[in-house]
């Protein structure tokens, strides 16, 4: 049967989600909202909304106009501000959770105190601050070894870590003053050290399906160095875990999140339905939680979608119905290895309106549009991730090797992350952990 779905953002994450709505069995109108037009989702779609998604007015407009079966939210802003709440009213039902859930990305606050009061392993040390009192005794009862967090949603810049944006107690107490400044509030807590991955679940309010883990590599160049960014590229292995996690490693933040869903209908009253996305690290005392967010990750979105065995369709239609449990969650057992070509000089002050050409890439290579213009003679820079390559195999060397000859063969001003899912960079990972635990 016929479904008319509404897809709202434009990067390369909606890119795909489009894609894979469109793989889906039953046939699939496609209409997007963006804030710039996407040249990867406007070939997928029956009619393309360029507007401030940030406007509820302007969204419920067009919503109205289309009259969707259900829709997608895939960037944070728009559901922070409360967009499937606006849209809920009118009857349209959302992948992506009301505002009072929502809560669980934009307030870093609310998110250790809700696994604080439920008795939810995970959380590092931290405390809460509302004024100055007592922060730089507490960086000082951490050892020095803390991290700053604006209380807010902040395009990922709001989180400072000693030792790699702070130098010590000194200019960390000043970021806090400038966090307590701009939202009144500010977080600190332990440093933890160790390995980050993402464990992404669909949410119905009730009951969840887990995705394969993925790990993101946040800094600009090779070997973690550099500033950070959206996330430069990520891989995720074919038995669905991470070569450098355990069985119990996977296990614990499952049970994370399907406690944190469980807290969350209790704290609030109000079912979280969408993508609740785990962001963990496995330290030597086990796996303990960074941050949750409410929607896929970009790039993570663009590993596991392309490899979603069961119809995407029927999967979002199930989280909204709250009836996931009824279904089978399934994955190709394949590798998956993504890499972003970005504009020379990104993140800091990246060049813009440049020519790009793409070369010949393999059937086996998916290709996501991010931040590109397309003209008539081609595509042209427009500031952040340009595009994103993803490689899949049957092992992470193959689809290394996949992704890596397709963003090589990128001309024009741009630059990509040699050492993400390389087989070296893995062994590494694997040695760093096997020392840590001892
Ligand atoms: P977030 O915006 O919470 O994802 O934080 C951005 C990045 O800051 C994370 O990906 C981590 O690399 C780092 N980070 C956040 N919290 C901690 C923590 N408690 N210990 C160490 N690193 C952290
Ligand atoms: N991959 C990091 C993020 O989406 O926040």
């Amino acid at each position: 049967m016929m479904k008319k779905v509404m897809l709202i953002g434009n990067g390369a994450r909606e890119h795909v989600i489009a894609e894979t709505l469109k793989r889906s069995s039953h046939e699939v109108e496609l209409y997007a909202f963006g804030k710039a037009l996407n040249p990867g989702i406007e070939s997928l779609s029956e009619d393309y909304r360029v507007g401030d998604y940030m406007d509820q007015d302007e969204v419920l407009n067009y919503a109205l106009h289309v009259d969707p079966d259900f829709v997608i939210i895939g960037p944070e802003d728009p559901i922070d501000s409360g967009l499937a709440d606006k849209l809920l009213e009118q009857g349209y039902g959302s992948v992506a959770p009301l505002q009072a859930v929502a809560k669980l990305e934009s307030s870093k606050s609310f998110t250790r105190e809700l696994l604080a009061n439920h008795d939810i392993p995970g959380n590092p040390q931290f405390k809460v601050f509302t004024s100055v009192e007592g922060i730089r005794e507490f960086m000082e009862e951490l050892d020095g070894q803390f991290v700053v967090k604006y209380d807010g949603l902040k395009g990922g810049k709001g989180v400072k870590v000693v030792g790699d944006h702070l130098e010590g107690i000194e200019e960390g107490y000043l970021y806090a003053v400038e966090c307590l400044e701009g939202c009144g509030q500010v977080v600190i807590e332990e440093k933890l050290i160790g390995q980050e991955f993402s464990l992404i679940s669909f949410a119905d309010g009730v009951s969840l399906a887990h995705m394969p883990a993925v790990q993101d590599h946040k800094r600009a160049y090779d070997g973690d160095t550099g500033p950070n960014t959206g996330g430069m590229g990520t891989y995720s292995d074919s038995n669905h875990m991470l070569p450098f996690l355990s069985e119990e490693d996977i296990a614990t933040a499952h049970a994370m999140n399907e406690a944190v869903l469980e807290a969350l209908r209790d704290e609030t009253g109000t079912e979280f339905k969408g993508i609740m996305y785990g962001g963990f690290i496995a330290t030597k005392k086990g796996v303990s939680l960074i941050e949750y967010n409410c929607r896929f990750g970009d790039p993570e979105a663009m590993n596991l979608l392309p490899i979603l065995k069961t119809d995407f369709v029927d999967v979002c239609i199930a989280i909204i119905k709250g009836t996931l449990s009824e279904m089978e969650v399934e994955f190709e057992n394949s590798a998956t290895v993504c890499k972003y070509v970005v504009p020379d000089g990104y993140p800091d002050n990246p060049c813009k309106g440049d020519k790009i050409e793409v070369g010949e890439t393999p059937n086996e290579v998916n290709i996501y549009y991010g931040s590109v213009d397309k003209k008539e003679d081609g595509l042209y820079l427009s500031g952040s991730r340009a595009i994103a390559f993803v490689g899949i195999g049957e092992t992470l060397e193959s689809a290394e090797r996949l992704a890596a000859g397709a963003v090589n063969s990128v001309q024009g001003p741009v630059f990509y992350r040699t050492d993400i899912g390389t087989a070296e960079v893995i062994e590494r990972k694997i040695a760093y952990m096997n020392e840590l635990r001892g």
